[in-house]
């Protein structure tokens, strides 16, 4: 029962105002709802009254006051329109639902003896019965009423007693951003005051015992606010902004109105519990759910299939964010480095869908890196392609024109047309055509008196994908500098537009053949294809100005060495050693580059590219030679690691922004080449020595690569043993780093703790999602740890469909493998299709993996 962008009809009814009240119990929650309706003015005639509703008990329900006979569905309640008024009118009813039973942590849930509610996507319908679309559009006054001391909702206070509170949200919104909380819970409030001097009280809502893990949340939060207002012009619109940290959470956070809820991993922080890299996490996602009260709040999407609409631009948003306050260079790697893990991913498997797909089974299914980062992606290319005036022109007309309204892609493509007169017709392609473009390079040279001509070319290719055999030509920005021989950049950044399956682009007046710099900053999402020598990567990983390039240049180096070594038995590239042991050495480079440069290709990107030069990869063979090139390097760094380390020391108090982060991020990465050759004396010291949780995590993950850290384990664990984020991190690393032969025991042992639960998104994710990360040992030729996650897929999907069915994706590159591995995955995935009462949302996965 697939939906269809195609069938889109606006709903035959508007609400205005909705009445909530609950009364909360654990097994016995009563909600009532009070909708006040009308026939909406833009469909024609009379229609039925179709609400969405699942799992609830109907108790009452009126129509003006009069009771009114109907019976339910399996998902919702039909009013023949017959029974309505041609008038407004106002439906009433009473359910009751059971929280304290709602494993699925969808609809209004607990979660360690608190109330709360995810409802994106549809989640409303296991509340209330409602339209629950976000094309309707309504203000939302709340009553809570229950025992717990802290009670909340969207919107304004409009007053508390004992055992009650009300609320009220004057901006008019989608049910999906309805959000209720009730606990005991404890604040870290303050102040914020907006550019037109609106005080607004700021609070995080936490668990007794978690207030002083707040600081950094509240920081990115005021951080955040100055920021939207100083680049995009927005300000914040209520006069509270909460903010609760959840346990059981299925995603990282949910932008609710004024009332955002975060998975604790995606908020609480102090140095001793959490790394660097997860201050760094934090920072952004407050700033994205705070960024999405502009975009996806006050202009929401018109249907699901829109979820870009919100997705993309606010990722696009919390990226620009980081990389002002941390450094563009390092961010834009980083989430270059994400992107192709997890987009090109899933782009080039059979899980490969547009960024606006046009049907769908189970909307949680379509929360992917396609749409979000894919999403972001389209637009840094808009940007580049319309200039910096131009997106901004277009992001006040987008704000004006469409605030309030639930919204389209079509609908964001006419702001960007209307504000800069350009035609966006192909470009839209972006949006409607799924899979990875490779782009081609073609270099021709002739000299000449007057100067000479050096020609570009470049030839496009749009791949298959599931149900899009064929595609049109993109555009695609290709930024591009070029080099003279000695270094200097003879022309700077330009952006070139490719628009034809194939075109030429001329540089005049050039005193010596140039050395490209292409798709600098990675100015579009696809696969460049360059032949061009070793040697002239090492020349840009020496010269390129563009930082992204340069990086990009001893990334391609590195996996075109590892690629050699394990497809030809190659020994490791001398070349690839002193290039990149030079820019470790090279102190005019920011710390945070330099460990980056040092960080070798992951073993499932080696497998991706390997399969796409036409090998099929050997998992074991992969980690064999990815050991030995960190070997070779170690070997290589050996004399200057110490000292190195000890250069990139941080005395004094802890600090979470970027400078201090990137100076630990290189002593560890040079922790990781010592233990590779001290049998691990420097890492039991670092281990031992250690004040924040990044230094001790990297020291034990050191130990752990080489097969030691027994007695660190032992330590953590008993350091930490009453920390459940904290405890996620322990999981998670001894399956990770666990030696192939040796992860299903890893598994095994773990999952039969008293404190493994599959209750726990985090804890299941920490174990199961390490499984898969583990490349060589997932795909041990045994097959024992395909079984293992189908048997634990199974088993989570009985109560929790959404994060089985996201966890899933474990097995989507299973096409690349060889034919006995590939027999393997699917028996796996066909055990998992034919589990009687599979939930849609794992069958819809299996269903598309399968083909
Ligand atoms: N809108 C939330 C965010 O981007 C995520 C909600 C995810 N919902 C889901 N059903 N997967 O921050
Ligand atoms: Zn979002």
């Amino acid at each position: 029962t697939a939906v269809y962008l195609r069938d889109y009809q606006p709903f035959a009814h508007c609400v205005d105002q909705v009445e909530l009240t609950f009364r909360l119990a654990p097994n016995s929650t009563r909600v009532s709802a009070r909708l006040h309706m009308r026939p909406n003015p833009a469909r024609e005639g009379r229609h039925d009254l179709r609400l969405d509703g699942e799992g609830l008990r109907l108790i009452a329900l009126m129509l003006d006051g009069r009771p009114l006979d109907a019976t339910p569905d399996d998902n919702g309640l039909t009013i023949p329109a017959a029974d309505l008024p041609g008038g407004p009118f106002v439906l009433e009813t009473e359910v009751e639902i059971a929280p304290e039973a709602n494993t699925a942590l969808e609809g209004l849930y607990m979660s360690n003896g608190m109330y709360c509610t995810q409802c994106e996507a549809e989640g409303f319908r296991k509340i209330t019965f409602y339209p629950d679309r976000p094309d309707v559009m309504a203000r939302f006054r709340v009553r809570v009423e229950g025992d717990a001391p802290v009670l909340l909702s969207n919107g304004n206070p409009m007053g508390a007693g004992p055992g009650w509170a009300e609320w009220d949200d004057p901006w008019p919104k989608p049910a999906y951003l309805f959000a209720l909380v009730a606990g005991d819970l404890r604040a870290h409030g303050d102040t914020y005051t907006t550019a037109s001097g609106r005080q607004v009280a700021l609070n995080i809502w936490v668990r007794p015992g978690d207030e002083h893990r707040c600081q950094w949340g509240m920081d990115s939060i005021k951080r955040s606010m100055e920021w939207d207002e100083r680049v995009y012009g927005r300000e914040y619109d209520l006069d509270v902004f909460n903010i609760v940290a959840v346990d059981d959470f299925n995603m990282g956070a949910m932008e609710n109105k004024g009332l955002n809820i975060f998975n604790s991993k995606c908020v609480l922080a102090t140095p001793e519990t959490m790394t660097d890299d997860e201050f760094a996490r934090i920072e952004g996602i407050i700033a994205h759910e705070y960024f999405h009260n502009w975009t996806g709040n006050r202009i929401t999407c018109r249907d699901w299939f829109q979820l870009c609409l919100k997705e993309g631009l606010t990722v696009y948003r919390d990226q620009q964010f980081s990389g002002d306050l941390r450094g563009h260079a390092v961010k834009r790697i980083e989430d270059v480095l994400a992107l192709r893990a997890r987009q090109f991913r899933e782009d080039q498997g059979p899980l490969a869908h547009p960024v606006r797909p046009d049907s769908f089974v189970e909307i949680n299914n379509f929360y992917t890196a396609t749409v979000y980062e894919k999403g972001a992606e389209i637009i840094g290319m808009l940007k580049l392609l319309v200039g910096d005036d131009g997106y901004q022109r277009a992001l006040d007309l987008y704000f004006n024109r469409h605030d309030g309204q639930a919204a389209t892609i079509e609908d964001w493509l006419k702001v960007f047309e209307d504000a800069t007169g350009r035609d966006l017709s192909q470009f839209s392609r972006w949006y409607f055509e799924a899979g990875t473009p490779r782009v081609k390079v073609y270099e021709a040279w002739s000299p000449g008196a007057e100067g000479g001509v050096y020609t570009l070319t470049l030839a496009q290719e749009n791949p298959p994908t599931p149900d899009q055999p064929t595609k049109g030509a993109k555009v695609i920005p290709v930024a591009v500098g070029l080099l003279n021989p000695n270094g200097d950049e003879v022309v700077p950044t330009t952006v070139l537009e490719l628009t034809k399956p194939v075109e030429s682009f001329r540089f005049e007046g050039l005193a010596t053949r140039p050395v490209p710099s292409i798709l600098r900053g990675f100015s579009a999402p696809v696969v460049l294809e360059h032949d061009i020598s070793t040697e002239t990567r090492a020349f840009l990983l020496a010269h390129d100005t563009d930082p992204f390039n340069r990086w990009e240049a001893g990334r391609a180096l590195s996996k075109e060495v590892l690629a050699a070594m394990v497809a030809q038995g190659a020994p490791v590239s001398r070349h690839w050693l002193s290039g990149l042991a030079r820019l470790v050495r090279d102190e005019s480079l920011d710390p945070a580059f330099r460990a980056l440069a040092m960080r070798l290709p992951s073993e499932d990107d080696m497998a991706a590219t390997l399969a796409d030069a036409g090998h099929v990869p050997d998992p074991a063979a992969i980690h064999d030679a990815r050991g030995r090139m960190s070997d070779a390097l170690a070997a290589e760094l050996a004399p200057e690691l110490p000292g190195l380390r000890e250069a990139m020391a941080t005395p004094g108090p802890f600090s979470a922004e970027a400078g201090p982060a990137g100076r630990r991020a290189l002593a560890n990465a040079c922790l990781a080449l010592q233990t590779r050759l001290d049998g691990g004396t420097a890492a039991r010291a670092a281990f031992d020595a250690a004040t924040n949780m990044t230094d001790r995590l990297s020291a034990l993950v050191s130990l752990l690569t080489v097969g030691q850290g027994r007695s660190q384990l032992a330590a953590f664990e008993h350091d930490w043993q009453g920390d459940r984020l904290v405890m996620d991190k322990w999981f998670s690393v001894q399956v990770l780093h666990a030696l192939p032969d040796a992860l299903v025991d890893t598994v095994n042992r773990l999952t039969a703790r008293p404190d493994f639960t599959m209750g726990n998104p985090n804890r299941f994710r920490a174990v199961m999602g390490a499984l898969s990360a583990n490349h060589a040992g997932f795909h041990h030729a045994s097959g024992a740890a395909y079984r293992l996650l189908a048997d634990w897929l199974i088993r989570l999907d009985a109560k929790n469909p959404q994060t089985a069915a996201r966890m899933s994706t474990a097995f989507e590159t299973w096409r690349r493998y060889d034919a006995g591995r590939q027999e393997r995955i699917r028996a796996e995935l066909s055990r998992i299709a034919q589990t009687p009462g599979l939930s849609r949302d794992l069958a819809e996965m299996v269903g598309r993996m399968l083909g």
